[in-house]
């Protein structure tokens, strides 16, 4: 596309030509190519993400400085060379943006463009507000070599530097290969198109040559597998548009930066509505499953909950809800899925959830019901020890209101992990459900009582004589059962725990919502902070 003006013309008119061509972009053909795979173009993408009529786009008419390999041509200098940057609003507050046009040169990376990014994202520091990247392209612009690179590393560096000081999220609404994939992992959250996007470091062809593994773009790194497998992406959506209304609805409980509040809303629930079906939500079997997300919903205002990383790690359930109209992170162990037991990737999933809630002052919520970690082989070999400390050392670290509400299960190391009293949270509350014990009571039974429940054996058969195997089972079975229950009597409920203070309240179910409210009123002023230090360590 030629960017000299053919003929003299007005200055307005110039501006007006140059508007034009850099809004060609890559042309109708690869539009219409775009439009043909599903996809929207950046423009329409950028519009689409803004409130109507707030964009302001800069670096225009930047354009590549590479000659080689006939990139000199005037054809080659594209304006805007492949990338849209700017800011405008969203829901009225600011927000910087970059998309990558994958109809200029696949919406490859150059030095100018890489500029453009730096440019936006400094700024985005400087006034503190939110980065969202649309991401589609081919990477680093082959053509420019390790310039390009340089350009990378560039962004990843502020990316970096921004990580808990601005929030910063990733659409991937294409290709994202290589180690352009660095960009949208270190973001806070990613977000996913279901069969257009796709992320990994090495593609299907570098693979089979080097594992001779055969797999499809898709199983290796489209949205379902990272939703679903890796944890890499946090949300998955059905097309460009779906996409990027949720990166407004997840915009709508962020602050706009780490010294900013989240924003409040008015609100029309009741803060004091009892729910009276909660108080017989929990099955009178404690094995039973149940689904702790008709809990969050019954909590929460007007029953929103806005699931992150839904599709990963479902034995915890992570995401934002509003509580009197204030913004609040909720984490909670799932009974319906491997009965909320904690492993690795729960432990992490948790833990990076936590620590985004930290840094962006927005209140935490634990709901537990956890019988522990997860026993085997697979897991200690996965690095439980390291991952379970993780979500720790995240919720120790967290300085931001944190509450917990017990429904049910609290075993173990876990019952310690899970924003436990001991580790700084605020308030702690139990429903009359609660089981709070070192384990479940047939493992404790089994364990502390082994020897006594032999002994019982041995003396029935000293007063009836030999035992068939079966008799001495029943014998057994029935003893233990005694033994199960007394256990439960005696330490499956809250009052232990209350008795000492390591809960606050024990409450009526029925009344959670009420309480919490009034809790986190109570914790509005909070101040607490850490140790001075550079930065913790984290057991990565
Ligand atoms: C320059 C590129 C490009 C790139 C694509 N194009 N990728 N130009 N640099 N990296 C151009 C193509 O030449 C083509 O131009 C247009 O974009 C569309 O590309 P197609 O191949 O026709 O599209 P499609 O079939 O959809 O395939 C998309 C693709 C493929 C899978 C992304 O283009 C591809 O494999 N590209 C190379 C990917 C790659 O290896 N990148 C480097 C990765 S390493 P025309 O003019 O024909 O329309 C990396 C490192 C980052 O990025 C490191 C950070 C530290």
């Amino acid at each position: 596309m030629d960017t000299r003006s053919p003929t003299p013309s007005s200055p307005l008119a110039e501006l007006g030509r140059r508007n034009a061509l850099a809004e060609e972009s890559g042309g109708p053909e690869r539009r219409e190519r775009q439009h043909r795979e599903g996809k929207l173009s950046a423009r329409e993408r950028v519009l689409l993400l803004l409130d109507e009529g707030s964009f302001e786009e800069t670096d225009k008419f930047v354009t590549h400085r590479c000659t080689d390999f006939g990139m000199g041509s005037e054809d080659k200098r594209i304006l805007g060379d492949g990338f849209i940057t700017g800011y405008g609003r969203i829901d009225g507050r600011i927000a910087f943006v970059f998309a990558q046009d994958f109809t200029v040169f696949g919406g490859s990376l150059s030095e100018t463009n890489a500029a453009k990014i730096v440019k936006i994202m400094d700024t985005a520091m400087r006034v503190g507000a939110p980065i969202i990247g649309l991401n589609d392209s081919g990477g680093a612009r082959i053509q420019e070599g390790v310039v390009s690179l340089a350009g990378y590393a560039d962004i990843f560096l502020r990316n970096t530097l921004a990580s808990g000081v601005v929030p910063q999220i990733s659409a991937i609404l294409g290709p994202c290969a290589g180690g352009a994939v660095y960009s949208p992992a270190i973001t806070d959250f990613t977000l996913m198109v279901d069969k257009t996007s796709y992320m990994f470091v090495t593609g299907p062809d570098v693979i089979k040559t080097v594992t001779h593994e055969e797999v499809s773009k898709e199983d290796l790194g489209g949205a379902a597998t990272h939703n679903e497998i890796s944890g890499v992406a946090h949300f998955m959506a059905q097309d460009d548009a779906e996409c990027l209304a949720m990166v407004r609805e997840l915009l709508s409980f962020l602050p706009l930066n780490n010294v900013d509040d989240p924003p409040r809303r008015p609100c029309t629930d009741p803060i004091d509505r009892a729910d009276p079906e909660l108080d017989t939500i929990i099955p009178a079997d404690s094995s039973q499953p149940y689904d702790i997300k008709d809990v969050i919903e019954r909590v929460v205002d007007d029953g929103y909950f806005f699931e992150v990383h839904e599709h990963f790690a479902r034995n915890i359930v992570v995401g934002f809800a509003r509580m009197n109209g204030r913004p609040v992170g909720v984490v909670a162990n799932q009974p319906a899925y491997l009965a909320g037991v904690l492993d690795n990737d729960a432990s992490i999933k948790a833990a990076r959830f936590v620590r985004f809630c930290d840094c962006f002052n927005i209140p935490l919520i634990t709901f537990e019901d956890v019988p522990g970690f997860l026993p085997g082989v697979q897991q200690e070999h996965g690095g439980i020890i390291r991952n379970g400390a993780k979500l720790l050392y995240a919720f120790a670290e967290a300085t931001v209101p944190k509450l917990t509400l017990i429904t049910r299960k609290a075993y173990g190391g876990a019952y310690c992990v899970m924003s436990s009293k001991h580790i700084r949270t605020d308030l702690n509350l139990t429903w009359p459900t609660a089981e709070i014990a070192v384990m479940g009571a047939e493992g404790a039974v089994n364990i502390v009582y082994g020897r006594e429940l032999a002994a019982v054996v041995e003396k029935t058969e000293l007063v009836e004589g030999p035992l068939t195997a079966e008799r001495r089972a029943e014998i057994l079975a029935a003893a233990r059962s005694r033994k199960v229950e007394e256990f439960r009597q005696q330490f499956a409920n809250p009052y232990i725990a209350a008795e000492r203070g390591y809960v606050d309240a024990v409450i009526q179910p029925r009344e959670t919502r009420r309480r919490m409210i009034a809790a986190l009123e109570m914790l509005d002023g909070k101040r607490d902070k850490n140790p001075p230090k550079k930065h913790g360590n984290i057991p990565l």
